[in-house]
C-alpha cells in the first residue's frame, strides 16, 4: 500500500526504510524539501540510499496519500495540531497513524503537555476531523518502533481509536513489523492518555540505562468482601512470593500461558 510520512525526524528515519522493505510505497513530507536536504544531515543520508524518499512539501506528500493507504503522523508533538489543521482537507478520509508524543521540550525538564485532562491524540483527532486517528507506538523509543524484537518476544504496544476499520489497518501493518501482541483497550476518549504516560515512565528509565518495561495489560483486581484463600485479597502467608510481573502469585511464565483478557485488533 502507499504510506505517506509527515516527518523527517528519527521515527520517519527509522519507520520509511522499514516500510520499503516490507514492499509498500512512501512517501515522506516535510515542511521545506529543499531546507530539509541542505540541513538535515540525517535524512540527507537516507534519501541518498533511497531515492525513492527524496521529500515532498506537506501538502504535496498529502495529495500523493491514498485512502487505501495510511498517513503517519511523525511531526514534533507541540507542533502537531497547528501544523496538521492546514491539511484537514487533504486528509478527509485517511487513516492516519499517529506516533507523536506531547513533550514541551522548551521547558528546561520536559513535560507532557497537555496531559491529564487532554491528550494529543485527541487534540489531532479534533484538527482532523475527517481523519480516522489511531494512535500507536508513541511509548516506544524509535529504535524499537520497527524491531520489536530488540525488547524481546513478549512486549505489548498499544492503539487507540474511534474507527474499527482504521485500527484495522494500522493493527496489520503493526503485525507485519513485527509486533505480535497489539492491544487495544478500546476508543480514543481518554485512552491515549495513559499512553502518554507510559512514554514518560519509560523515558525516564532509558534514561538511566533501564531497559524499556514489560506493560501488565491485566486490571489488577479489587480485594473482594471475604477473600478466599490463594485469592488476591486474601493475606499472604508469611514467606509467600510478592505478586509479579504474572499478577497475583503467578509467576511470568504462567501469565504468558493464561488467556489474555481484552481485545485485540
Ligand atoms: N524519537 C523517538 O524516540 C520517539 C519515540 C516516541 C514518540 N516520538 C514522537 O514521534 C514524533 C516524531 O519524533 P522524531 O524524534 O522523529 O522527530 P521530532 O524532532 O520530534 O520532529 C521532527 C519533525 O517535526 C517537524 N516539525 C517541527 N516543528 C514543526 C513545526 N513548527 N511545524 C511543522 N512541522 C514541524 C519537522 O519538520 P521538518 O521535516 O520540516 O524539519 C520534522 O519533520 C514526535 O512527536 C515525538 O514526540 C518520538
Amino acid at each position: 500500500m502507499k504510506i505517506t510520512v509527515l516527518g523527517t525526524g528519527e521515527v520517519c528515519r527509522l519507520l520509511a526504510p522499514a516500510f520499503l522493505s516490507l514492499g509498500h510505497e512512501v512517501v515522506v513530507g516535510t515542511r521545506d524539501p529543499e531546507t530539509t536536504m541542505a540541513r538535515n544531515h540525517a535524512y540527507r543520508v537516507l534519501a541518498t540510499r533511497h531515492p525513492q524518499l527524496r521529500p515532498a512539501s506537506f501538502p504535496a506528500a498529502v495529495d500523493a496519500a491514498e485512502r487505501s493507504g495510511l498517513v503517519v503522523n511523525a511531526l514534533s508533538g507541540p507542533a502537531c495540531p497547528d501544523a496538521l489543521a492546514p491539511l484537514a482537507e487533504g486528509l478527509t478520509g485517511h487513516v492516519v497513524m499517529d506516533v507523536s508524543s506531547p513533550y514541551d521540550w522548551s521547558r528546561p525538564d520536559a513535560v507532557l503537555d497537555p496531559v491529564n485532562t487532554d491528550s494529543l491524540g485527541e487534540a489531532i483527532q479534533r484538527a482532523l476531523p475527517g481523519s480516522y486517528v489511531v494512535k500507536t507506538l508513541n511509548t516506544l523509543a524509535a529504535q524499537v518502533m520497527p524491531e520489536p524484537d530488540a525488547v524481546g518476544p513478549d512486549h505489548t504496544v498499544f492503539l487507540s481509536g474511534d474507527d474499527e476499520t482504521a485500527k484495522a489497518r494500522v493493527g496489520d501493518l503493526l503485525r507485519a513489523l513485527g509486533w505480535r501482541d497489539v492491544l487495544d483497550p478500546g476508543g480514543h476518549r481518554h485512552r491515549p492518555r495513559h499512553r502518554d504516560d507510559a512514554a514518560h515512565v519509560d523515558r525516564r528509565l532509558a534514561s538511566t540505562g533501564h531497559p524499556p518495561l514489560r506493560i501488565q495489560d491485566r486490571p489488577l483486581r479489587r480485594p473482594s468482601r471475604t477473600p478466599v484463600p490463594g485469592s488476591p485479597g486474601h493475606p499472604a502467608p508469611a514467606g509467600a512470593r510478592c505478586p509479579g510481573p504474572g499478577g497475583p502469585g503467578g509467576s511470568a511464565e504462567e501469565a504468558a500461558s493464561r488467556p489474555r483478557g481484552r481485545a485485540r485488533t
